[in-house]
Protein backbone atom coordinates (compact mmCIF):
# COMPACT_ATOMS: atom_id res chain seq x y z
CA UNK A 1 0.00 0.00 0.00
CA UNK A 2 1.42 3.71 -0.41
CA UNK A 3 -0.64 6.55 1.30
CA UNK A 4 0.91 10.32 0.07
CA UNK A 5 2.21 11.76 3.08
CA UNK A 6 -0.40 13.76 4.04
CA UNK A 7 -2.62 10.70 3.53
CA UNK A 8 -5.02 12.47 1.11
CA UNK A 9 -4.07 9.75 -2.00
CA UNK A 10 -3.88 5.92 -1.34
CA UNK A 11 -3.24 3.21 -4.03
CA UNK A 12 -4.00 -0.16 -3.01
CA UNK A 13 -4.19 -3.77 -3.94
CA UNK A 14 -7.38 -3.81 -6.30
CA UNK A 15 -10.13 -4.61 -3.75
CA UNK A 16 -12.50 -8.42 -3.92
CA UNK A 17 -16.42 -8.26 -2.84
CA UNK A 18 -16.81 -11.09 -0.25
CA UNK A 19 -20.24 -10.73 -0.04
CA UNK A 20 -22.57 -8.86 -2.97
CA UNK A 21 -26.32 -9.36 -4.77
CA UNK A 22 -25.95 -8.88 -8.40
CA UNK A 23 -29.37 -10.23 -8.87
CA UNK A 24 -30.44 -11.35 -12.21
CA UNK A 25 -31.67 -10.40 -15.91
CA UNK A 26 -32.02 -6.84 -16.44
CA UNK A 27 -30.81 -5.78 -13.23
CA UNK A 28 -27.17 -7.17 -14.23
CA UNK A 29 -26.92 -4.34 -16.74
CA UNK A 30 -26.51 -1.91 -13.99
CA UNK A 31 -25.28 -4.25 -11.17
CA UNK A 32 -22.62 -5.99 -12.75
CA UNK A 33 -20.61 -2.57 -14.42
CA UNK A 34 -20.80 -0.88 -10.95
CA UNK A 35 -19.23 -3.81 -9.17
CA UNK A 36 -16.41 -4.32 -11.67
CA UNK A 37 -15.56 -0.88 -11.49
CA UNK A 38 -14.44 -1.54 -7.82
CA UNK A 39 -13.88 -4.92 -7.81
CA UNK A 40 -12.38 -8.03 -9.28
CA UNK A 41 -13.77 -10.84 -7.78
CA UNK A 42 -17.17 -11.16 -6.35
CA UNK A 43 -18.83 -13.81 -4.01
CA UNK A 44 -22.08 -13.86 -5.69
CA UNK A 45 -25.09 -14.14 -3.16
CA UNK A 46 -27.63 -16.61 -4.62
CA UNK A 47 -30.60 -15.75 -3.20
CA UNK A 48 -32.33 -15.61 -7.08
CA UNK A 49 -35.88 -16.45 -7.38
CA UNK A 50 -35.90 -19.25 -7.39
CA UNK A 51 -32.47 -19.80 -5.32
CA UNK A 52 -29.16 -20.84 -7.37
CA UNK A 53 -29.16 -24.61 -5.57
CA UNK A 54 -27.08 -26.32 -7.76
CA UNK A 55 -24.05 -26.14 -9.49
CA UNK A 56 -25.71 -26.50 -13.37
CA UNK A 57 -27.81 -23.12 -11.76
CA UNK A 58 -24.67 -21.68 -10.94
CA UNK A 59 -22.66 -22.08 -14.24
CA UNK A 60 -25.78 -20.61 -15.85
CA UNK A 61 -25.76 -17.52 -13.91
CA UNK A 62 -22.16 -17.07 -13.83
CA UNK A 63 -22.86 -17.05 -17.68
CA UNK A 64 -25.27 -14.13 -17.43
CA UNK A 65 -23.10 -12.09 -15.33
CA UNK A 66 -20.16 -12.57 -17.97
CA UNK A 67 -22.78 -11.31 -20.53
CA UNK A 68 -23.60 -8.60 -18.80
CA UNK A 69 -20.19 -7.28 -18.36
CA UNK A 70 -19.29 -7.64 -22.03
CA UNK A 71 -22.18 -5.84 -22.79
CA UNK A 72 -21.20 -2.90 -20.34
CA UNK A 73 -18.78 0.05 -21.40
CA UNK A 74 -16.15 -1.25 -18.34
CA UNK A 75 -12.59 -1.17 -19.80
CA UNK A 76 -10.90 -4.13 -21.34
CA UNK A 77 -8.76 -4.00 -18.59
CA UNK A 78 -11.23 -4.02 -16.00
CA UNK A 79 -13.32 -6.79 -18.26
CA UNK A 80 -10.18 -9.25 -17.81
CA UNK A 81 -9.99 -9.07 -14.12
CA UNK A 82 -13.52 -9.50 -13.09
CA UNK A 83 -14.23 -12.85 -12.07
CA UNK A 84 -17.22 -13.45 -10.26
CA UNK A 85 -17.60 -16.49 -7.74
CA UNK A 86 -20.19 -18.68 -7.14
CA UNK A 87 -22.17 -19.96 -3.80
CA UNK A 88 -25.03 -22.60 -3.26
CA UNK A 89 -27.74 -21.69 -1.32
CA UNK A 90 -28.07 -24.73 0.75
CA UNK A 91 -31.38 -25.68 1.51
CA UNK A 92 -33.07 -28.77 3.72
CA UNK A 93 -32.77 -31.31 0.64
CA UNK A 94 -29.12 -30.25 -0.51
CA UNK A 95 -27.10 -33.37 -0.67
CA UNK A 96 -23.67 -34.17 -0.34
CA UNK A 97 -23.41 -35.01 -3.61
CA UNK A 98 -24.44 -31.46 -4.15
CA UNK A 99 -21.08 -30.55 -2.22
CA UNK A 100 -18.91 -33.19 -4.26
CA UNK A 101 -20.18 -31.86 -8.00
CA UNK A 102 -19.52 -28.32 -6.02
CA UNK A 103 -15.69 -28.50 -5.53
CA UNK A 104 -15.15 -30.45 -9.09
CA UNK A 105 -16.96 -27.39 -10.89
CA UNK A 106 -13.92 -24.97 -10.18
CA UNK A 107 -16.96 -22.34 -9.96
CA UNK A 108 -18.71 -22.71 -6.59
CA UNK A 109 -16.68 -21.20 -4.05
CA UNK A 110 -18.95 -21.22 -0.98
CA UNK A 111 -22.60 -22.68 0.59
CA UNK A 112 -24.61 -19.73 1.34
CA UNK A 113 -26.64 -20.76 5.26
CA UNK A 114 -29.83 -18.69 5.28
CA UNK A 115 -32.23 -19.53 7.90
CA UNK A 116 -35.94 -19.51 6.79
CA UNK A 117 -37.13 -16.62 6.41
CA UNK A 118 -34.35 -14.36 7.84
CA UNK A 119 -33.94 -11.86 4.95
CA UNK A 120 -34.73 -11.19 1.20
CA UNK A 121 -36.03 -14.35 -1.01
CA UNK A 122 -34.76 -16.77 2.24
CA UNK A 123 -38.45 -18.33 2.09
CA UNK A 124 -36.44 -21.62 0.65
CA UNK A 125 -33.49 -21.49 3.15
CA UNK A 126 -33.16 -24.33 6.09
CA UNK A 127 -35.71 -24.78 8.65
CA UNK A 128 -33.07 -26.72 11.35
CA UNK A 129 -29.44 -26.78 10.82
CA UNK A 130 -30.03 -30.36 12.23
CA UNK A 131 -31.54 -31.23 8.65
CA UNK A 132 -27.60 -30.42 7.20
CA UNK A 133 -25.46 -32.15 9.55
CA UNK A 134 -24.52 -34.29 6.35
CA UNK A 135 -24.02 -31.65 4.18
CA UNK A 136 -21.97 -29.83 6.33
CA UNK A 137 -19.59 -32.75 6.99
CA UNK A 138 -18.76 -33.19 3.13
CA UNK A 139 -18.13 -29.03 3.16
CA UNK A 140 -15.98 -29.43 5.62
CA UNK A 141 -14.13 -32.43 3.56
CA UNK A 142 -13.97 -30.70 1.04
CA UNK A 143 -12.73 -27.54 1.83
CA UNK A 144 -15.66 -25.69 1.06
CA UNK A 145 -16.58 -22.21 3.50
CA UNK A 146 -19.99 -22.34 5.16
CA UNK A 147 -21.49 -18.75 4.87
CA UNK A 148 -23.65 -18.06 7.46
CA UNK A 149 -26.56 -15.16 7.29
CA UNK A 150 -26.65 -15.17 11.16
CA UNK A 151 -29.55 -14.77 12.62
CA UNK A 152 -32.40 -16.31 14.39
CA UNK A 153 -36.05 -15.92 13.16
CA UNK A 154 -38.31 -17.14 15.55
CA UNK A 155 -41.28 -14.12 15.81
CA UNK A 156 -40.63 -13.83 20.11
CA UNK A 157 -37.25 -13.06 19.51
CA UNK A 158 -36.67 -9.49 19.58
CA UNK A 159 -34.88 -8.23 15.97
CA UNK A 160 -32.12 -6.35 17.65
CA UNK A 161 -31.11 -9.61 19.79
CA UNK A 162 -31.50 -12.39 16.47
CA UNK A 163 -27.50 -12.32 15.71
CA UNK A 164 -26.65 -12.88 19.24
CA UNK A 165 -29.11 -15.43 19.64
CA UNK A 166 -28.09 -17.40 16.74
CA UNK A 167 -24.40 -17.69 17.72
CA UNK A 168 -24.98 -18.60 21.23
CA UNK A 169 -27.76 -21.34 19.79
CA UNK A 170 -26.49 -22.37 16.26
CA UNK A 171 -23.40 -21.21 15.02
CA UNK A 172 -21.47 -22.21 18.68
CA UNK A 173 -22.33 -26.05 18.39
CA UNK A 174 -21.81 -26.18 14.74
CA UNK A 175 -18.21 -24.86 15.25
CA UNK A 176 -17.86 -27.52 18.17
CA UNK A 177 -19.34 -29.96 15.89
CA UNK A 178 -17.36 -29.36 12.36
CA UNK A 179 -13.34 -27.34 14.30
CA UNK A 180 -12.13 -27.92 10.36
CA UNK A 181 -15.26 -26.06 8.52
CA UNK A 182 -14.44 -22.60 6.88
CA UNK A 183 -17.28 -20.20 8.08
CA UNK A 184 -17.94 -16.66 7.20
CA UNK A 185 -20.31 -14.71 9.90
CA UNK A 186 -21.57 -12.67 7.00
CA UNK A 187 -22.83 -8.75 7.64
CA UNK A 188 -21.91 -8.84 10.82
CA UNK A 189 -23.72 -5.85 12.90
CA UNK A 190 -23.02 -6.33 16.50
CA UNK A 191 -19.92 -6.32 19.50
CA UNK A 192 -21.22 -10.38 20.15
CA UNK A 193 -20.43 -11.15 17.10
CA UNK A 194 -17.03 -9.36 16.59
CA UNK A 195 -16.14 -11.01 19.66
CA UNK A 196 -17.45 -14.45 19.03
CA UNK A 197 -15.34 -14.02 15.50
CA UNK A 198 -12.34 -13.07 17.71
CA UNK A 199 -12.84 -16.07 20.09
CA UNK A 200 -12.97 -19.11 17.14
CA UNK A 201 -9.85 -20.47 15.39
CA UNK A 202 -8.68 -19.18 11.81
CA UNK A 203 -11.35 -21.17 10.14
CA UNK A 204 -13.72 -18.75 11.51
CA UNK A 205 -14.24 -14.69 9.51
CA UNK A 206 -16.59 -12.20 9.01
CA UNK A 207 -17.21 -9.68 6.63
CA UNK A 208 -18.82 -5.91 7.50
CA UNK A 209 -20.36 -3.30 5.04
CA UNK A 210 -20.31 0.03 4.91
CA UNK A 211 -23.51 0.90 6.50
CA UNK A 212 -22.74 -1.16 9.67
CA UNK A 213 -19.32 1.22 9.87
CA UNK A 214 -20.80 4.46 8.95
CA UNK A 215 -24.23 4.15 10.95
CA UNK A 216 -26.33 2.82 13.81
CA UNK A 217 -29.97 2.77 14.11
CA UNK A 218 -30.26 6.51 15.14
CA UNK A 219 -29.32 7.55 11.78
CA UNK A 220 -32.19 4.94 10.43
CA UNK A 221 -34.98 6.03 13.22
CA UNK A 222 -34.53 9.69 14.52
CA UNK A 223 -36.31 12.75 12.50
CA UNK A 224 -38.22 10.56 10.20
CA UNK A 225 -37.69 6.41 9.15
CA UNK A 226 -35.57 6.54 6.67
CA UNK A 227 -35.72 3.23 4.43
CA UNK A 228 -32.47 3.67 2.76
CA UNK A 229 -30.67 2.58 5.68
CA UNK A 230 -32.88 -0.77 6.07
CA UNK A 231 -31.50 -3.94 5.54
CA UNK A 232 -30.63 -7.37 7.44
CA UNK A 233 -29.18 -7.87 10.08
CA UNK A 234 -30.70 -4.33 10.93
CA UNK A 235 -28.20 -1.21 12.21
CA UNK A 236 -27.88 -1.64 15.51
CA UNK A 237 -26.76 0.74 18.87
CA UNK A 238 -24.20 2.84 18.32
CA UNK A 239 -22.29 0.69 20.64
CA UNK A 240 -22.18 -1.79 18.26
CA UNK A 241 -20.96 0.16 15.49
CA UNK A 242 -18.07 1.16 17.51
CA UNK A 243 -16.76 -2.14 18.08
CA UNK A 244 -16.99 -3.02 14.17
CA UNK A 245 -14.93 -0.31 13.71
CA UNK A 246 -12.36 -1.36 15.80
CA UNK A 247 -11.83 -4.58 14.42
CA UNK A 248 -12.34 -3.33 11.25
CA UNK A 249 -9.70 -1.26 11.45
CA UNK A 250 -7.36 -3.48 13.80
CA UNK A 251 -5.55 -5.43 11.23
CA UNK A 252 -7.03 -8.40 12.43
CA UNK A 253 -7.32 -10.93 9.22
CA UNK A 254 -10.35 -12.27 10.31
CA UNK A 255 -12.37 -9.01 9.26
CA UNK A 256 -12.59 -8.28 5.50
CA UNK A 257 -14.42 -6.69 2.66
CA UNK A 258 -18.14 -7.69 2.02
CA UNK A 259 -20.51 -4.82 0.98
CA UNK A 260 -23.73 -6.35 0.67
CA UNK A 261 -24.83 -4.53 -1.63
CA UNK A 262 -28.57 -5.06 -2.23
CA UNK A 263 -30.34 -3.56 -5.13
CA UNK A 264 -34.25 -2.78 -4.67
CA UNK A 265 -35.89 -0.38 -7.08
CA UNK A 266 -36.31 2.83 -5.00
CA UNK A 267 -40.59 2.70 -5.07
CA UNK A 268 -39.65 -0.67 -3.48
CA UNK A 269 -37.67 0.44 -0.78
CA UNK A 270 -40.35 3.82 -0.21
CA UNK A 271 -43.06 1.52 0.11
CA UNK A 272 -45.05 0.74 3.42
CA UNK A 273 -43.60 -2.43 3.44
CA UNK A 274 -40.24 -1.06 2.49
CA UNK A 275 -37.65 -3.88 1.30
CA UNK A 276 -34.58 -4.99 3.11
CA UNK A 277 -31.08 -4.04 1.64
CA UNK A 278 -28.66 -1.18 0.99
CA UNK A 279 -27.00 -0.29 -2.55
CA UNK A 280 -23.62 0.45 -1.99
CA UNK A 281 -21.53 -1.17 -5.09
CA UNK A 282 -20.72 2.20 -7.30
CA UNK A 283 -19.22 3.89 -3.55
CA UNK A 284 -18.52 1.39 -1.77
CA UNK A 285 -14.94 1.43 -2.17
CA UNK A 286 -15.09 5.87 -1.00
CA UNK A 287 -17.27 4.56 1.63
CA UNK A 288 -15.11 2.10 3.29
CA UNK A 289 -12.22 5.04 2.84
CA UNK A 290 -14.09 7.48 4.71
CA UNK A 291 -14.97 4.86 7.43
CA UNK A 292 -11.34 4.03 7.76
CA UNK A 293 -9.68 7.82 7.79
CA UNK A 294 -12.80 9.15 10.34
CA UNK A 295 -10.77 6.84 13.07
CA UNK A 296 -7.07 7.45 11.31
CA UNK A 297 -6.82 4.44 9.59
CA UNK A 298 -6.44 4.74 6.35
CA UNK A 299 -3.61 2.46 5.99
CA UNK A 300 -5.29 -0.28 7.38
CA UNK A 301 -7.72 -0.50 4.50
CA UNK A 302 -5.53 -2.43 2.11
CA UNK A 303 -5.65 -5.90 4.59
CA UNK A 304 -9.42 -5.66 4.87
CA UNK A 305 -10.39 -4.62 1.26
CA UNK A 306 -7.25 -6.47 -0.43
CA UNK A 307 -5.70 -9.24 1.77
CA UNK A 308 -7.79 -10.98 4.11
CA UNK A 309 -9.98 -11.75 1.55
CA UNK A 310 -8.12 -14.22 -0.38
CA UNK A 311 -6.01 -15.27 2.53
CA UNK A 312 -9.32 -16.62 3.66
CA UNK A 313 -10.48 -18.27 0.74
CA UNK A 314 -7.00 -19.54 0.05
CA UNK A 315 -6.94 -17.40 -2.77
CA UNK A 316 -3.80 -15.31 -4.43
CA UNK A 317 -4.32 -11.13 -3.76
CA UNK A 318 -4.96 -9.36 -7.15
CA UNK A 319 -2.27 -8.19 -9.40
CA UNK A 320 -3.83 -4.82 -10.48
CA UNK A 321 -4.32 -1.55 -8.20
CA UNK A 322 -6.73 1.09 -7.54
CA UNK A 323 -6.47 4.76 -6.02
CA UNK A 324 -8.55 6.23 -4.07
CA UNK A 325 -8.04 10.43 -3.52
CA UNK A 326 -9.17 12.57 -0.14
CA UNK A 327 -11.24 14.83 -2.94
CA UNK A 328 -15.05 15.26 -2.42
CA UNK A 329 -17.63 13.41 -4.62
CA UNK A 330 -21.91 13.32 -4.52
CA UNK A 331 -23.11 10.28 -4.56
CA UNK A 332 -25.83 10.05 -7.28
CA UNK A 333 -29.39 10.80 -6.47
CA UNK A 334 -30.32 7.54 -8.44
CA UNK A 335 -29.15 5.03 -10.92
CA UNK A 336 -31.26 3.55 -13.93
CA UNK A 337 -32.74 0.23 -13.19
CA UNK A 338 -34.54 -1.83 -15.31
CA UNK A 339 -38.27 -1.37 -16.32
CA UNK A 340 -37.63 2.21 -15.82
CA UNK A 341 -37.47 2.06 -12.47
CA UNK A 342 -34.36 3.80 -10.41
CA UNK A 343 -32.29 2.60 -7.71
CA UNK A 344 -31.30 4.82 -4.87
CA UNK A 345 -27.84 4.28 -3.43
CA UNK A 346 -26.53 4.49 -0.02
CA UNK A 347 -25.65 8.13 1.01
CA UNK A 348 -27.94 9.30 -2.52
CA UNK A 349 -27.40 13.46 -2.65
CA UNK A 350 -24.86 13.52 -0.03
CA UNK A 351 -21.10 14.20 -0.08
CA UNK A 352 -17.81 11.74 0.98
CA UNK A 353 -14.74 12.27 1.38
CA UNK A 354 -12.90 9.98 -1.15
CA UNK A 355 -13.57 9.54 -4.14
CA UNK A 356 -11.67 6.78 -6.67
CA UNK A 357 -9.20 8.28 -8.83
CA UNK A 358 -10.06 8.11 -12.54
CA UNK A 359 -6.83 5.25 -14.30
C1 LIG B 1 -30.29 -8.79 1.13
C2 LIG B 1 -31.06 -8.81 -0.19
O1 LIG B 1 -31.79 -7.85 -0.48
O2 LIG B 1 -30.91 -9.78 -0.95
N1 LIG B 1 -30.86 -7.80 1.99
C3 LIG B 1 -30.28 -7.21 3.06
O3 LIG B 1 -30.95 -6.45 3.75
N2 LIG B 1 -29.03 -7.42 3.36
C4 LIG B 1 -30.30 -10.15 1.74
C5 LIG B 1 -29.30 -10.35 2.86
O4 LIG B 1 -28.08 -10.35 2.64
O5 LIG B 1 -29.73 -10.49 3.99
ZN1 LIG C 1 -26.48 -10.15 1.63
Amino acid sequence: MSPSPNNTEITIIQPDDWHIHLRDGDALQTTVPHAADSFNRLICMPNLVPPVKTTEQAIGYRERIMQALQNSNISDDRKQSFDPRMVLYLTDNTKPEDIINAKKSGVVQAVKLYPAGATTNSADGVTDIKNCVQVIDEMQKQGIPLLVHGEVTHSHVDIFDREKKFLDEVLSPLIQQFPELKVVCEHITTADAAEFVLAQSNNVAATITPQHLLFNRNHMLVGGIKPHFYCLPILKRQTHQKTLIEVATSGSPKFFLGTDSAPHATHAKENACGCAGCYSASIALPLYASAFDAVGKIDKLEGFASLFGPKFYGLPVNESHITLVKTPMQVPNSYDYFDNSTITPLMAGEHLDWTIKAS
